[in-house]
């Protein structure tokens, strides 16, 4: 017979590099700290979330399956101690319902072949059991690892099964129910993991071992499919920011790394916005819009076993406004042609002025390079004017506008140009 944890640890340790590099991190402008060392040995938190409320992040344990609260001084507290709870994964407060869901599985150092797999449901201020929901019971002859917990705004609870390859749906009084499964959760080792609603509408799920990110209506979870990303992404786990992108933690050469993914067509397809370095990472949470990663330090624990006296959570730096998507003001981007354009180009015509008339250059401009979209051609027009010059023309455009706007600004010309 297969022993669960040890079959557990094995699949582990195939796809998770786990990194301890020290990571050089940048001061922050504001009060936030740029990382919190979490001073208790051996816990290896892998969930994190932030408790606005409460002012402290939570852990989960994977040696314990005790949820501890963690300051910004590093002193580590339980929280939630429940003799049920034997290695908790992913966590996820539930703010609408004031409620902390906590994935419950087999504990990787201990050699239990009971399978454990459920979900804690929590009062997040007191830290009081409101249910403990297990998912064995629906499907009993395979391998259990439920890995992540997300939740909509009615309260429904999801949760991914790694193993098992499948996500469960508990509705808000604890009824649980087999919610998707198929295909394209099925995976050789670690499938289904990271998991986040989007606009109670849809879930987004890493699958880990497929190097896939799958799309799953909340109406019709059998229409599943599979997101277009410009390259093959192993997740683990997702964190969807405010600015509606997702966050992904994935492995790298150098160690794993947080990878900002955009999508504008409703999450048929993504592009990489940014992405960093995130030790040792295995999910993220939100700090108001800031990203905390939490460096698990599964290396040591799945590794030569070494004790690891701290755990750290680090606060990741993604470039998102920089390259977010050009929402700019078009009224502003005309008065700033106006004053530092006007002089060699009109915008009512096609007439050369001393470059090029711009009416209509939203649609000339998809067609002027290869690969680049009209939008990105503009862009790349007023801040590397050299990098294409148009026929006929001397490259007579300053190269100074890139350094004398705003990247809002620049936003505001790409918006304005684009209307014309
Ligand atoms: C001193 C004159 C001058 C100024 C000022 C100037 N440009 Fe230009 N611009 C040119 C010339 C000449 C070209 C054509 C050569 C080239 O492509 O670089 C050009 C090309 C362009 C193009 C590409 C047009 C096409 O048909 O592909 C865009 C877009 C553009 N400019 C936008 C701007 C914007 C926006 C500003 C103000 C922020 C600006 N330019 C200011 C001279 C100027």
């Amino acid at each position: 017979m297969i022993r669960p944890a040890r079959l557990f640890l094995f699949s582990l340790l195939l796809f998770l590099i786990a990194f301890s590099l020290p990571m050089p991190l940048a001061a922050q402008d504001d009060a936030l700290p740029d990382v919190v060392v979490a001073a208790r040995a051996d816990f290896f938190p892998e969930g994190v979330e932030y408790d606005a409320d409460g002012g402290r992040f939570l852990t989960g344990s994977l040696t314990e399956g005790t949820i501890f609260a963690v300051s910004d001084d590093g002193m580590v507290t339980p929280f939630i101690e429940d003799a049920d709870l034997s290695a908790t994964v992913g966590i996820h407060i539930d703010k609408m319902n004031n409620r902390l869901l906590v994935a419950n599985t087999n504990n990787p150092a201990a050699s239990s072949e009971t399978p454990v797999a459920s979900l804690g449901i929590y009062d997040l201020v007191s830290g009081d059991r409101l249910a403990l929901v297990d998912f064995v019971s629906l499907l009993p002859d395979v391998m259990h690892f439920p890995n992540d917990v997300t939740s909509d705004s009615d309260g429904n609870a999801y949760v991914s099964d790694s193993f098992a390859g499948v996500v469960y749906k508990v509705d808000a009084d604890g009824n649980a129910e087999i919610f998707a499964q198929g295909d394209l959760l099925t995976a050789q080792g670690f499938g289904p993991n990271g998991i986040e609603v989007v606009n109670d509408e849809f879930l987004l799920l890493a699958v880990t071992a497929n190097a896939t990110l799958i799309k799953i209506p909340l109406d019709d979870p059998t229409n599943m499919s599979e997101v277009a990303l410009p390259e093959a992404l192993g997740g683990d786990g997702l964190l969807l920011h405010p600015n509606g992108d997702l966050l992904m933690v994935a492995p790298s050469p150098d160690g794993n790394e947080l990878i900002a993914l955009r999508s504008d067509d409703n999450w048929e397809s993504a592009t990489i916005v940014d992405r960093q370095p995130a030790p040792g990472a295995t999910t993220a949470a939100l700090r108001g819009d800031a990203v905390y990663a939490v460096n698990a330090h599964l290396g040591e624990l799945f590794g030569d076993g070494a004790s690891v006296a701290a755990f750290e959570i680090n606060r990741i730096d993604l470039a998102l406004d920089a390259a977010a998507a050009s929402a700019g003001d078009a009224a502003n981007g005309q008065s700033l042609f106006v004053t530092n354009c006007s002089v060699c180009h009109n915008a009512d015509s096609e007439a050369t002025l001393v470059g090029p008339g711009l009416l209509g250059i939203s649609e000339r401009a998809a067609t002027r390079v290869e690969g680049l979209s009209a939008e990105a051609y503009i862009r790349q027009s007023i801040l590397e004017p050299g990098a294409f010059v148009v026929e006929g023309f001397p490259p007579a455009m300053p190269a100074t506008f890139g350094a004398m706007f705003t990247d809002e600004q620049i936003d505001d010309l790409v918006a304005y140009l684009k209307s014309l």
